[in-house]
């Protein structure tokens, strides 16, 4: 999704743009674009396409004042006219987020005659500014965004103004970082890494002027506000492949420390007093999310209700929004999100909240937007998770949710101590991933697939089935194998792949079963166990022997080698891994 960066510093600014907007490449974007203060005006460069192409078209810049932008397309198709920054008279814009109202401001602004050149609805802020200058940036700005509907964060230079940028927002996410050689904005921490030494993780409805050697907060009565600012903790290196082949590769070699991270962080952090007694009386959890988070909640139901017999619904964010649901008097919502940054999940959290829930919610990301509105927040400690595929985020994501189950019965310090059991075997398989790349031979012709699994491993088929098709663009489904008759049985041809995860003592039999009448139906069967036995069985195509472990801590292992082979899939496929086509790493708008 759309990205944002910006700074107004000493040196020449060209090279933290170029750098900032490359960083973000990893969130999606399809065009790029930047303006820098020069001569006393503005030069804008932009374009459909990538920051590298971009950069060797950009001449030779000498300015120390500029904003950056990643668009990934909303209102209008990729283009050089609709990428942004733009521009009306003496403003430049680049805007993350929906202009709801753009159409109303459009042709009212029509009306007073601008001319309007792209399709997007970030023109109309653009043009509103320039009706709305009084020569005060920080009053035309306040005055401009009292019109705005919707969601925002702007980077906005002015030709009057060299050496400055004035930055708002609502809904979309904005840093202000202060370095040694000026401050900075960037709508994602990793942009500014290495440049700043601390940050401020701007809230709705706050404003800033960005100088070179001072940012100044203003409320809308143009009063000066304080802000405290703390210090950056990512490091360029975090950011960097280090060796690694891609970054997905490279998350998943972290899984194991992801899992100790999030364990030791949850054991001298965790939920505190209140919060813990909220949750072990409650009668109700749900828990929401999208996409992989969605999967975890599947794992954290099953986990939950087991160990606790505490109900939890489990929803897909972006239906739990619109659906008016019940909140009952007690109930906990547990929201998940890597990014902290997905649009329908913090409009979840935001319902749920106002409908009387205590909202926890499970993140990656310090300081994210979602964290804002949640009661309590537990952190992943998986490090930035760059590759969109989410791997090393949704081990520790589990991680979360059996502590809260752990935590519920009182049983949490075993937990931790378990903790590290699944990491060295989480490394053992990860060492071992060759047996995967050895199935993995074979598949890339293939244009669907199926996996299924009872219970829990039913959760690890859906994820399963999610990296297959982000990474491969095979089309897959995961199902339960009770469901296999219901229906997707007539779909099995001669050939097809069928991956089936088997973990759960108690329902071996069931996905066996199935497995069989899929073989019967000529499909190349590929069995995940941590039972050697099963790999013996007459019908098995391939064999995926996962590390002995407890069933209930199966799903942590199982899935690292579903992720494995969806990567040597894409690999052998000629696909980035780490950038798949059509996808964002954070989905910040609906
Ligand atoms: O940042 P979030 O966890 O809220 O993101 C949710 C989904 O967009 C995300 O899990 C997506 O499904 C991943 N690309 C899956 O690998």
């Amino acid at each position: 999704m759309c990205g944002i960066v910006g700074a107004s510093c000493t040196d020449n600014v060209l090279a933290f743009l170029l750098d900032g907007l490359k960083r973000l490449e990893y969130r999606g974007y399809d065009s790029v674009g930047i303006a820098v203060h020069q001569d006393n005006e503005i030069e804008t460069y932009k374009q459909k396409g990538r920051v590298s192409s971009l950069s060797d078209k950009v001449g030779k810049v000498e300015s120390t004042c500029g904003i950056g932008h990643t668009r990934w397309a909303t209102h209008g198709e990729p283009s050089d006219i609709n990428s942004h920054p733009h521009t009306s008279s003496k403003f430049t814009v680049v805007h993350n987020g929906i202009i709801e109202n753009y159409r109303e401001l459009k042709g009212e602004l029509i009306e007073k005659g601008y001319e309007f050149v792209s399709e997007t609805d970030t023109e109309a802020i653009a043009h509103l500014l320039s009706d709305n200058y009084d020569g005060n940036l920080a009053s035309t700005v306040v005055k401009t965004v009292k019109r705005l509907v919707g969601s925002f964060a702007l980077g906005i230079i002015c030709e009057d103004f060299p050496n400055l940028i004035a930055v708002c927002k609502k809904d979309s996410p904005l840093i202000v970082g202060k370095g040694k050689k000026g401050n900075y904005i960037a709508s994602d921490g990793p942009a500014l890494a290495g440049y700043v030494d601390s940050v401020y993780v701007m809230q709705d409805n706050d404003m800033a002027l960005i100088f070179p050697d001072r940012v100044e907060f203003f409320d809308e009565n143009l009063k000066n506000l304080d802000k405290s600012f703390e210090k950056a903790d990512l490091e360029p290196s975090q950011l960097e492949l280090c060796g690694a082949e891609s970054f997905m590769m490279k998350e998943i070699g972290e899984i194991p420390s992801a899992i100790i991270n999030t364990a030791d962080s949850l054991k001298n952090g965790g939920l505190d007093e209140v919060a813990t007694k909220l949750v072990k009386n409650t009668s109700q959890i749900t828990v929401i999310g999208c996409g992989t988070a969605y999967h975890a909640g599947l794992v954290g139901k099953a986990v939950i209700e087991e160990k606790c017999r505490v109900p939890v619904n489990v929803e897909i964010a972006s239906e739990y929004r619109y659906r008016n649901p019940i909140v009952k008097n007690g109930e906990i919502v547990v929201a998940v999100s890597q990014s902290g940054e997905t649009a329908d999940t913090i409009a979840a959290v935001k319902l749920a909240k106002q409908k009387g829930a205590t909202v926890i919610t499970i993140t990656n990301v310090k300081n994210s937007s979602i964290t804002t509105f949640s009661d309590y927040v537990l952190y992943t400690q998986a490090g930035p998770e760059i590759a969109v595929a989410a791997t090393k985020s949704y081990n520790s994501q589990l991680v979360v949710f059996y502590y809260l189950a752990h935590l519920i019965i009182g049983e949490q310090e075993s937990f931790f101590e378990k903790c590290k059991d699944i990491a060295s075997l989480s490394k053992e398989l990860i060492d071992s991933s060759e047996k995967v790349l050895n199935v993995s031979r074979n598949l890339s012709s293939s244009k669907d697939a199926f996996f299924l699994g009872r219970g829990k491993d039913y959760c690890t088929a859906l994820e399963g089935s999610l990296k297959l098709k982000e990474i491969t663009y095979i089309h897959s489904e995961g199902i339960s194998s009770g469901e296999l008759k219901h229906g997707t049985l007539a779909l099995i041809e001669k050939g097809m792949p069928v991956f089936a995860i088997v973990t759960q003592s108690d329902l071996v039999d069931k996905t066996m079963n199935a497995l069989h009448e899929v073989k019967a139906r000529g499909a190349k069967v590929i069995l995940i166990t941590k039972f050697e036995r099963l790999l013996k069985e007459q019908g098995i195509d391939h064999g995926i022997l996962i590390p002995s472990i407890e069933d209930e801590f199966a799903p942590i292992l199982s899935i690292i080698s579903l992720q494995l082979l969806s990567y040597y899939v894409s690999r052998a496929k000629g696909i980035d891994p780490d950038k798949p086509r059509n996808l964002a790493k954070s989905v910040t708008v609906e």
